[in-house]
């Protein structure tokens, strides 16, 4: 059967107090409406459409091309906002699954479900639409499922209108249906206005029942269909996708040692028997490798980890670190670091837009800004690159098997030879050819020859 799904984003989300619209709040790492387009996309081959109205040009600068858009320039009601999808799906599929753009927790197994229920009931009857129920103690807000004696379904009645007898129905409209194309778009103009002044999306079931026509249910997952009015929600349905992705993990064959104290955004990727050490957050298109152990207390925004890393209270942003590089504790990476295999990276250490080569160390104390180093680098305590002169930023290269002494500064821009030397609290203005020991300040050359005191 032919799947088309429309997502309804173009609500106002006044509740969440925010000038953002609510359907762009983020909820494990995504937008709370791409989490609505992922599962949109595993049950339909064609692009879901999305309603936009309240912040439309936000909402389509998120989802770009992936989506096609319907425009509900008014908010008449979720039945209006439906009806703005028609030009673009009228006669392009069989079924059209109606979703909200702020359910994230929804998940594509059970839509799959209430697509089957569809293609079932169909056989057999002359079928308009199949929709989810819940059942919960706790119904306020929701539409109530309202049934004959025999137990068919009548009709939706919305919180508001009904009689106190209907408020003590239980059994709950998600709002998340399954229609028939045809008789969808041939009777949603059929809706009569409500006393809100709006098109119930939920007033087609009325409306199948009356022309005869079979509306059949099935149930919804409770956890799955909670929509997002509220920060507080947000907050729960953040623990919820976070314990999925975790467990997702976990499966995978990675150690989250402290599952409620550990923050994976579901596009980050870790390598098996990796472990992951409590209070760590690991974000945006962050990669680790295999055999790494991250944490704890460690921040890592888009990285790319290598093998058997080791990572220690440490902060990372847009970096990289090859296989068996270590860092931390009390460290940081920022954007364009990206540390050679075996590099060994101590405390109180911050390394900007620099590439220190295999088996470089840097123990402790020390900047690298705009620095190119090459092999087994030693960095002493202390070290400086001087790398702005309150205007621009310059470059330090510092070549293979250089021993920069503690408490260095490297005014840049400069070049310190392969096998040089700098002694303690130099402070170096000018290039240092190969085998050369610089000092003092400002550092000049002494007077020995590095490669024959070696050998
Ligand atoms: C709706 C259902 C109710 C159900 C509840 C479940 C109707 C009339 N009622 O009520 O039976 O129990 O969902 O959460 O459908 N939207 C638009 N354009 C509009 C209005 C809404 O795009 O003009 C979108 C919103 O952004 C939101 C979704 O539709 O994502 C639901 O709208 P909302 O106003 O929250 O509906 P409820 O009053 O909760
Ligand atoms: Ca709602």
């Amino acid at each position: 059967m032919n799947v088309a799904t429309v997502i309804l984003a173009a609500g106002y989300g006044t509740r969440m107090k925010s000038d953002m619209p609510k359907v762009l709040h983020g909820v494990a790492g995504r937008p709370m409406v791409e989490w609505s387009v992922r599962t949109a996309e595993q049950i339909s081959q064609q692009p879901p459409v999305v309603v936009v109205g309240h912040g439309k040009e936000q909402v389509q600068a998120l989802l770009g091309e992936r989506v096609a858009y319907a425009v509900q320039d008014q908010l008449l009601g979720t039945g209006h906002a439906v009806m703005q999808a028609a030009a673009l799906l009228r006669g392009q599929a069989d079924a059209v699954v109606v979703i909200y753009g702020d359910m994230p927790l929804l998940q594509h197994t059970t839509l799959q479900d209430l697509v089957q229920r569809f293609a079932q009931a169909q056989q057999q009857s002359d079928l308009a639409i199949a929709m989810l129920t819940i059942e919960r103690a706790d119904s306020q807000g929701f539409g109530r499922v309202v049934r004959n004696s025999a137990g068919q379904i009548q009709a939706i009645v919305e919180e508001v209108d009904c009689t106190p007898e209907q408020k003590l129905i239980r059994e709950l409209n998600p709002g998340i249906y399954c229609f028939d194309s045809e008789w969808l778009w041939a009777n949603l103009p059929k809706i009569p206005l409500s006393k809100k002044g709006e098109y119930y999306l939920t007033d087609m079931v009325g409306l199948a029942v009356s022309q005869g026509r079979t509306v059949v249910t099935t149930s919804a997952p409770l956890d799955e269909v909670n929509g997002i009015n509220t920060r507080v929600q947000l907050a729960q349905a953040s623990v919820v996708l976070r314990q999925r992705i975790l467990e997702h993990h976990m499966l995978n064959g990675v150690t989250i040692i402290d599952p409620q104290n550990t923050y994976i955004d579901d596009t980050v990727e870790i390598g098996s028997d990796t472990t992951i050490l409590p209070g760590c957050c690991l974000e945006g298109k962050t990669k680790i490798g295999r055999h790494a152990v991250i944490g704890p207390y460690s921040r890592i925004t888009s990285c790319t980890i290598g093998d058997e890393c080791r990572v220690t209270y440490a902060v990372l942003e847009q970096a990289r670190m090859d296989n068996r590089a270590e860092i931390g504790p009390f460290a940081r990476l920022r954007t364009g670091a990206h540390l050679g295999e075996g590099v060994h990276m101590g405390n109180f250490g911050e390394v900007k837009n620099s590439y220190l080569g295999p088996g470089t160390k840097m123990g402790h104390f020390s900047y690298l800004g705009d620095t190119q180093v090459g092999e087994n680098v030693n960095i002493g305590a202390g070290t400086i690159t001087c790398n702005f002169d309150g205007e621009k930023k310059h470059k330090t290269v510092i070549e293979d098997g250089a021993f920069i002494g503690s408490d260095t500064m490297l005014v840049a821009p400069l070049t310190i030879g392969a096998g040089a030397r700098t002694g303690a609290g130099s402070v170096v203005t000018k290039d240092v050819p190969a085998e050369t020991l610089v000092y003092g300040v400002p550092a000049k050359k002494a007077p020995v020859d590095l490669n024959q005191s070696r050998q």
